[in-house]
């Protein structure tokens, strides 16, 4: 049986803008948010604490913070990959924090200049301060199935990285397919190694739709009991060291799924298009979601 219900992390703040070239304002990525959360999600990836010489989009992290407008039951993550990203988004107050890492040597290498094995070792310190400052901890695996760079992943490659994490401390463990290569079976095999070291409520998966394999590879996830996703309104994003790779899958799409599955979200399909439309409106495109264009053709 499939889950009742199902939690959707929308990341398109943070992984959504990331790779744009063009700057969209500080205005509009708290406006972002603020739609989202009107359209009932409780759950945002806000911004990141990298370096703005790596990720210049991302530059404005502490301004975003302090602009959007808090509501009661969301909770606000960052990602923070090392202490110096720690220790400058503690005091903006997010609720969860995010360390990625990777199960390929060379990703690990291209968008954190490290090795995996250092890569634990710059995240150790983070979780445990995180920790004792009451956040909660996820930990992004990227490269779940495939790598941009060293192509098939396996899973004794994920499940080594998801042990490292678990060692650390690391809370909850998202697992990512950065370039959209999975397809359900191999999406399964990774995400079982996963399950075999943290509890179904503590895995996501975290899938971009660069060859629209990613609502498939959601519903296998649902058939494991997998009930956490993170996805992207308007479809939004792409990693800047996964080139050609495309966003999330689009949150509009997931929820139009999981309405059908009649699988709770909490989340208002109409009022989630008109977030995805504004910011689509902003980065003067349509939005790439399927649904959200049939919904506004109506
Ligand atoms: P580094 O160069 O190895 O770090 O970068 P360093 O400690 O040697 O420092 C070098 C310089 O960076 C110094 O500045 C530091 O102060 C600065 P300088 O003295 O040269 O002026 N620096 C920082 N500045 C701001 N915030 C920081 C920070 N750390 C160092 N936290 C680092 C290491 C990780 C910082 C760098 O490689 C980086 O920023 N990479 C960008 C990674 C990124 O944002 N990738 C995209 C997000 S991950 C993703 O999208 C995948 C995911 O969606 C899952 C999936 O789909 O797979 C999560
Ligand atoms: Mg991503």
């Amino acid at each position: 049986t499939l889950p009742h219900r199902v939690t959707l992390v929308d990341v398109g703040p943070r992984d959504g803008l990331q790779n744009e070239k063009q700057p969209v304002a500080t205005e509009h990525k708290a406006r972002l948010v603020a739609m989202l959360q009107d359209a009932g999600l409780k759950n945002i990836e806000v911004t990141s604490f990298v370096s703005p010489k790596w990720v210049p989009q991302m530059g404005d992290n502490t301004a975003v913070m302090a602009a959007i407008e808090r509501r009661p039951g969301v909770r606000y993550s960052v990602l923070t990959p090392n202490m110096k990203g720690l220790e400058s988004a503690l005091p903006t107050k997010p609720d969860e924090i995010v360390v990625f890492g990777a199960a390929s040597e060379a990703f690990s290498q291209k968008n954190i200049n490290c090795s995996v094995a250092e890569s634990i070792e710059r995240f150790a310190p983070v979780v445990e301060a995180a920790h004792a400052a009451g956040l909660k901890v996820r930990g992004a695996l990227s490269c779940a199935v495939g790598c941009p760079y060293e192509g098939d992943i396996s899973p004794d490659q994920v499940e080594r990285v998801v042990l490292l994490m678990k060692g650390i401390g690391v809370d909850h463990l998202g697992v990512a397919d950065t370039i959209g290569v999975g397809t359900p079976r191999r999406i399964q095999a990774a995400m079982e190694r996963a399950l075999k070291h943290y509890p179904l409520h503590e895995v996501s998966g975290h899938f971009h739709d660069t060859y629209g394999q990613a609502l498939s590879n959601i519903y296998a996830c649902l058939e494991m009991g997998i009930h956490t996703f993170d996805t992207s309104v308007a479809g939004l994003g792409g990693c800047p060291y996964a080139k050609g790779a495309t966003g999330n899958v689009a949150t509009e799409d997931v929820v139009f799924l999981l309405n059908g599955l009649g699988i709770e979200t909490g989340i208002d399909l109409d009022r989630l298009v008109d977030a995805g439309a504004f910011i689509s409106e902003q980065l003067g495109r349509p939005p790439v979601s399927r649904v959200a264009r049939a919904l506004l053709a109506k």
